[in-house]
């Protein structure tokens, strides 16, 4: 028998971008999303979020649908572009406006917000002057955090800063694969100090805002791999080493510890002459500690050594023999126990939240519209059981958000990956429970006992 603290929180996780739509509406500025979505060849079928699954205009009953699941808490992203349309100085009262109502309606609900400040739609007049390749993006950042700390910070206790920096700043500036679309390494380190500090530099201002009596709680959310090497080679267990230093400690080590790993940073400051570090970075880094540590979890990464001489010697192996979702993600639920358990004893037991975790399966409606995803039940319940685990062994985990509520907008997947427990259909917009929304409800309602269970509608 599995058993949760009394108030874990169970909850649901959305962005912006990929559910609101309303792009073009009521004063909401452009992002780079929308730009990137433009370019030809960039995302599937030449897909784009401006309508996505209309949640700007359907927030009410989204947050019906989250009350029949029994979901405590609701993660959301602000959009940036929605509050300051040219990512600074005047102000766009409807898009304040709405975020009002939907967190007034989430308390209706008893549903505790959690609000995300960044997941990814940078102003597009901010990238117009460099984005996150320019420090001065940290202190519009900060200006904007601050604004919405004051218009929310009353009822919304929960605060992401930046959702996965990695993605923002290697898929972003280096990969190409998101927005802005750019391929260079040495700006991607910087963008990544640049997000680190930003985090920092909010979290103070958060605190400074919100006194400690009514402060609520604040932190980052990491896509987080556990690095398993592909054979027991000393070269393919120093590729996994390096491999962790660069998806995981990278962020974890400054937010959580105060510095960087020291040899990738020595790699990256030989090689490349980055990242730049102002006096005062670091300590301000060290100083603003999050409250908790936000853990995104997919999957795990099979890391061997190879001899390309890319700065970073490594690749990525598949394991045979696996099951994979649709994103061709490996199914590999171990991967989340190893992961908190090595963040336990590495930086001294810090409060988590998983602030994402869920799969991508083909869903098919039947004739009838039910929508049977037995694969993502199954998915979910097997990472929940490792969660059991570790909470167990004195893991501090404070809540569980499934990725995600409702079927979206997958950035260059365009709308032909479904991660929801709410199907959408983007024909009529129409929204319909999955199995996996009726099996959340009885997990939920047995504060985590339910989930072996097969037997949903
Ligand atoms: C994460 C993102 C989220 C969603 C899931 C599938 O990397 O934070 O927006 O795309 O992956």
């Amino acid at each position: 028998m599995v058993e949760f603290p009394e108030n874990f929180v169970w909850g649901a996780a959305t962005s912006s971008y990929q559910i609101e739509g309303a792009a073009h509406e009521e004063g909401r500025g452009l992002s780079i999303w929308d730009t990137f979505c433009a370019i030809p060849g960039k995302v599937y079928a030449g897909q784009n979020g401006d309508i996505a699954a209309d949640h700007y205009h359907r927030y009410e009953e989204d947050v019906g649908l989250m009350r029949d699941i029994g979901i405590r808490s609701y993660r959301f992203s602000i959009a940036w572009p929605r509050i300051f349309p040219t990512g600074k100085n005047t102000i766009n009262w409807k898009g304040v406006d709405f975020y009002n109502r939907l967190i007034d309606k989430l308390l209706e609900y008893d549903i505790a917000p959690m609000a995300t400040l960044y997941h990814w739609d940078l102003p597009q007049a901010l990238q117009d002057l460099g984005g996150w390749t320019n420090r001065d993006t940290i202190s519009r950042f900060v200006d904007y955090a601050d604004y919405v700390f004051r218009a929310f910070g009353d009822r919304v206790k929960l605060w992401i800063t930046h959702n996965e920096p990695w993605v923002v700043a290697y898929a972003g500036h280096y990969i190409g694969r998101h927005a802005p679309g750019m391929t260079n390494l040495s700006k991607a380190v910087q963008v990544s100090h640049h997000l680190i500090l930003s985090h920092a530099k909010a979290v103070e201002r958060y605190r400074e805002i919100w006194p400690t009596s009514q402060a609520g709680k604040i932190g980052p959310a990491l896509n987080l791999y556990p690095m398993y090497p592909a054979t027991e080679s000393w070269e393919d267990k120093k590729a996994a080493e390096l491999a962790d230093e660069f998806h995981n400690r990278w962020f974890l080590d400054p937010i959580l510890a105060g510095k960087y790993p020291e040899k990738l940073f020595g790699i990256f400051k030989e090689k490349l002459g980055v990242p730049e570090i102002n006096d005062g970075d670091m300590e301000t880094i060290a100083a603003n500690r999050s409250n908790f540590l936000g853990v995104n979890f997919y999957f795990r990464k099979v890391i061997a050594a190879t001899d390309n001489h890319d700065i970073l010697c490594y690749k990525e192996v598949k394991p045979s023999g696996s099951k994979y979702t649709s994103m061709d993600w490996e199914i590999f639920p171990e991967g989340l126990h190893r992961m908190l358990m090595d963040i336990k004893e590495r930086y001294d037991n810090p409060h988590i939240y998983i602030t994402e975790n869920g799969a991508a399966f083909d869903d098919v409606p039947q004739a009838d519209g039910s929508i049977h995803d037995h694969d993502r039940i199954d998915y979910l319940a097997k990472h929940v059981e490792q969660l059991a685990k570790c909470i167990q062994e004195g893991v501090n985990l404070d809540g569980y958000y499934i990725w995600s509520l409702m079927d979206n907008f997958e950035w260059a997947f365009g709308f032909s990956k479904r991660f929801g427990i709410v199907y959408i259909d983007y024909g009529t917009l129409e929204r319909k429970m999955k199995s996996s929304a009726w099996w959340y409800r009885d997990l939920i309602k047995n504060n985590g006992c339910a989930i072996a269970s097969r037997n949903h509608p």
